[in-house]
């Protein structure tokens, strides 16, 4: 070890600057009980606790990586035009929405999927923003438009997809094909707690994408990744139960394990919240 390296539980010394950074974001007074670890957390994101976004001059010229996921070279599965209304009063949907394990024995059409996602995460259209003349705009709010979740799918029964894991391409509304196969048993090897995955028609894993917010808003854009995934979750929620289907979001999963399976390095992209849809038992 030379003078400049530091053994602290295996720290690099290029890891120090992050760690002082965080400490010097922390104010306890002597009276105040330990630390705990969501203080360290949310220390550094707190507003004007650390400023490392793009300042209001940077914001004239920056131009944003584009909200959207990567596709090229992918296999394309258009999705059919989906059903433009729901149809179904939003009171009464709220007052329906369940979270529900069961699932029918029918595939789930393609033509409920499409309608799903063109509701719950769809692209609203093209607008100028951040010195661009086509910025893309989704139906689900998220902070600055910046968009950075991703819906990954596990296609366990949905005609006319093929089983196999799937990426969301809101800009030409198809599912681009990441691996072909059955994945219901790899579904409850990464979320044990919850093995009725198996039987899910079709799961989505909500991928935060840090290189779309991180730009603007530095490291306080790690608090609104997770507030998208929240939007867009009761999205599904609400739209899938207008499809009258079966709904439930799922927090129990191994980390580790889902980003391994969809290919994800864990750290400038990861699994945040899976949400399982399909039609229910009887339909
Ligand atoms: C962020 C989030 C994570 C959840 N994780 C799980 C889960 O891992 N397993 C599960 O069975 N339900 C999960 N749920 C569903 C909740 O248990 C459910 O929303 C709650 O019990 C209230 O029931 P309701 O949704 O039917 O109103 C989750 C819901 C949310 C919003």
């Amino acid at each position: 070890m030379t003078s400049d390296e530091v053994d602290l539980n295996g720290l690099r010394p290029a890891d120090l600057p992050a760690l002082s950074t965080l400490l010097g974001t922390v104010r306890v007074a002597p009276d105040q009980p330990p630390l705990r670890v969501r203080d360290l957390v949310h220390a550094p994101m707190r507003s004007g606790a650390l400023f490392d976004g793009a300042t209001h001059a940077e914001l004239l010229y920056l131009r944003p990586p584009m909200p959207l996921p990567d596709v090229s070279g992918l296999p394309s599965f258009p999705l059919p035009a989906p059903d433009e209304k729901l149809g179904a009063p939003l009171d009464e949907t709220i007052e329906e929405r369940r979270s529900r394990h069961h699932f029918g024995p029918s595939p789930m059409s393609c033509a409920t999927l499409s309608t799903l996602l063109h509701h719950a995460a769809g692209l609203r259209g093209y607008q100028p923003a951040y010195n661009t003349r086509t910025y893309p705009f989704r139906r689900a709010p998220s902070e600055g438009g910046l968009a950075p979740v991703d819906l990954l799918m596990v296609a366990n029964d949905v005609s006319g997809l093929p089983q196999g894991l799937y990426l969301y391409d809101p800009a030409d509304h198809a599912m681009a094909q990441l691996d072909r196969g059955n994945m219901r048993g790899k579904l409850t090897e990464v979320a044990p707690y919850a093995s009725w995955l198996f039987s899910a028609h079709a799961v989505f894993l909500m991928v935060c994408d840090m290189s779309r917010v991180e730009w603007k808003y530095g490291t306080r854009g790690y608090r609104f990744v997770h507030v998208d995934v929240g939007v867009l979750t009761q999205n599904l929620y609400l739209v899938g139960t207008a499809l009258n289907l079966t709904t439930c979001a799922v927090a129990a999963f191994d980390d580790e394990a889902t980003c391994e399976f969809a290919r994800l390095d864990g750290r400038e992209r990861f699994v945040s919240l899976l949400f399982a849809c399909g039609p229910p038992p009887g339909s």
